[in-house]
Parts: C-alpha cells; structure tokens; sequence
C-alpha cells in the first residue's frame, strides 16, 4: 500500500541528512512503528509522506514515496492537496495543532465530510447521523452534546479523540501518528482493525508500542539501522542503539529512565 524507498531529506546543501536512505513499507492494515529518540529524523520522516516538509529549507534528495504505486514525490501540488487528509490523515500529540478553537466539534468534523466524505448527503440530519457515528466509533461518550461543544470544553483526553475521529473520518489509506503519548497508544489499540488501514506510528518510546505495532522500525540519525517484527526487535535486537532504546523501557516499580542517558560514544 505504501512504499518508501531510498528516502533522503536534507535542509543545507552538504549538511548532515535528516532522513537518509530510508527504506520501508506498510501493507494494508499493518502497523509499522518508527522509534528512535528526539532528533533521530522520525517527524521529518511523517511529514515527508505527504510532502508537507516546507521547501526550501526542506530537500527531497533522492527516493520514492509510493502510495499504491504512485510517486508522491513527483505529483502536483494539486494532487498532493487530495491525499492530505484524504489518502493519508495526520495524528498529532498537540490536539490544539488540528483543532479549531473558533468553531465547534460539529462544524470541523463537518468541514472534514465535505472535503472528504462525497458519500455522506450534504443535509444537516445525515451530517450530524455521521458525526455522532464517528464519534461513538472513538469512545466518546454524549456525541450529541459533543456536537456543539467548543474544543477548550473538553478534557484533553476527549479532544485527543476528537482528533482521531476527524482522521478516521477521511478514511484514509494511512493514518500518520507522530506522539509519545500512552493514551493515544491505548486508543490506537482499542482501533486497530477497525478499519483496516495502514499506520505509521512514531515514538520514541519503545514501551507504548507492544500490542500495536506488527512491525518496528529503529531509526537513528536519519538512518533505519534495523527493522523487524516487533517481538523479534524486543525478544533479539540486533543493534546497540536498539538494545540501549529497549532498556530504557521502565521496567515495573522502577523509575523512568531518560533516553538521554543513552551514550552516543559507545555506539560507534
Ligand atoms: N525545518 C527544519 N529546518 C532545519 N532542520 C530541521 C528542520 N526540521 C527538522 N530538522 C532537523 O532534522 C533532524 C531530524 O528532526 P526530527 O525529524 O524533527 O527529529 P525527531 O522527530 O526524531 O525528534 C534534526 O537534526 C532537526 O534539527
Ligand atoms: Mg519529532
């Protein structure tokens, strides 16, 4: 479904490559995670799928970006246009970086309907029947008071499904999460196979990913240095950087160790 082959991004010419040679793919209904820690390359790496990277300073180098065979790196503005948010829908950890304080629940998700959603009659009762539906898919309880509701009146963990709900409401091919938020992981799990697309899941936390992501990929500095099924990554990691990101997973009764305490010296 998505194929991501020799991927390289660059922001100075002859500067280090935030995202170099990277490789991989998500079939329908797969899970791939990429983890690796702050500045590894994994948000630039989700922003590229759609090439939402600004250029300059952002420049795509070299690869393909194949989203059922089509090169999203070679198609028009306008065409891009239609897979963002349509094809492949953004989930980010600050939901007030998708939502609209000025407007309400209602308005948005309709906003997302029409853009999006060509099956869903554009009258009030078959546009308020669809949001309520997509709202009761994400947990969210009350839908029907939801709807008028203005984000700041919700709680952070309602407004997070909200963001999820007008995702999933685009239907779209691949859904792009970019958190380290546990709960976002909780909900994705509650999800997973509800409607059967794919996910790229971007953390840098090892510990969120179990029992959601089919794959995992381990990125650092702007390089894939290993990819697996992600019992085998946990069970055998081949990599040191992968063996010191798994150790950094607290442990029960133990406190959180920081991934900073990673010793970049002993990688090499
Ligand atoms: N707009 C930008 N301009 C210049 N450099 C950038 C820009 N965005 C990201 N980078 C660089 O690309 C690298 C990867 O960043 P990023 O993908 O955000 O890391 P991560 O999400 O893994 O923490 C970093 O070295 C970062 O400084
Ligand atoms: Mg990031």
């Amino acid at each position: 479904m998505l194929e991501v082959r020799h991927l390289t991004i660059r922001f100075a010419p002859g500067g280090p490559a935030a995202v170099d040679d990277v490789s991989f793919s998500i079939g329908a209904g797969e899970t791939l995670a990429v983890v690796g820690e702050s500045g590894s390359g994994k948000s630039v790496t989700a922003l590229a799928m759609t090439r939402l990277l600004p250029e300059p300073p952002a420049r795509y180098e070299r690869g393909e970006i194949l989203l059922e065979g089509r090169d999203l790196l070679t198609l028009p503005e306008s065409g891009l246009r239609a897979v963002r948010g349509g094809q492949i829908a953004y989930v980010f950890q600050d939901p007030a970086t998708t939502l609209n304080p000025v407007l309400t629940i209602r308005a948005q998700m309709d906003e997302v309907l029409a853009l999006h959603r060509p099956d869903v009659p554009a009258n009030r009762r078959a546009r308020d029947a669809e949001i309520v539906s997509e709202l009761t898919e994400v947990g969210i309880t009350e839908p029907e008071k939801r709807l008028r509701a203005y984000p700041h009146e919700l709680s952070g963990g309602m407004a997070q499904r909200v963001v999820i709900a007008m995702a999933l409401a685009c239907r779209p091919k691949l859904l792009v999460a970019d958190t380290v938020q546990r709960q976002i992981m909780d909900l994705f799990r509650e999800l997973k196979g509800k409607f059967g697309m794919g996910i790229l899941l971007i953390t840098h936390n090892f510990g969120i990913i179990g029992g959601l992501a089919d794959r995992v990929a381990v990125m650092f500095r702007g390089r894939l240095v290993e990819e697996g099924k992600t019992g085998d990554v946990l069970g055998a990691p081949q990599h040191p950087y992968t063996r010191a990101l798994i150790d950094c997973i607290p442990k029960l009764g133990a406190h959180r160790r920081r991934l900073a305490t990673i010793d970049h010296a002993s990688l090499h």
